[in-house]
């Protein structure tokens, strides 16, 4: 009986010791799409690529830089990664803002923390809309 009792709790000591580093690594940076833009990125809204622009509350993610069409062609442009641990942000149309899934910050349209854990906002981008050509260009930082 002792024998038992010492096997179930060797087992169970081990199962924990298993579990704890994969739950520490779900909180990882692992999700981060890379560094904030630094270049020009021009979206050409022709190409199928991005046609969710095309439509009000559509957004797309390119890199790590997520662009918003809020409507009667205006554009916004910010940074995907989350500051709090670098998952990346999805819009969310219904509610004008930003939401992390991994650890559910919100994110404002101007990038501002609407809800933690995040504490810092997120980089926010100059954008122009070329009516012409169809294209949406993000000034880098
Ligand atoms: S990575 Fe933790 S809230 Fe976004």
């Amino acid at each position: 009986m002792e024998r038992r009792k010492a096997l179930q709790q060797m087992f169970l000591g081990t199962g924990t010791l298993m579990v704890v580093p994969a739950a520490l690594a779900s909180c990882s940076k692992s999700a981060s799409a890379g560094a904030p833009l630094t270049g020009d990125l021009t979206l050409d809204l022709t190409n199928s690529k991005y046609s969710q622009l095309t439509q009000s509350g559509g957004s797309v993610i390119v890199g790590s830089t997520i662009v918003v069409n809020t409507g009667s062609n205006n554009f916004i442009a910010l940074s995907a990664i989350c500051t709090h641990a670098g998952c990346l942000v999805e819009y969310q149309s219904s509610q004008k803002d930003f939401y992390c899934p991994c650890h559910g910050s919100v994110f404002s349209t101007s990038g501002s923390v609407m809800r933690g854990p995040a504490g810092s906002p997120l980089a926010k981008y100059q954008t122009t809309y070329d009516a012409t050509a169809k294209t949406v260009t993000v000034k880098g930082a």
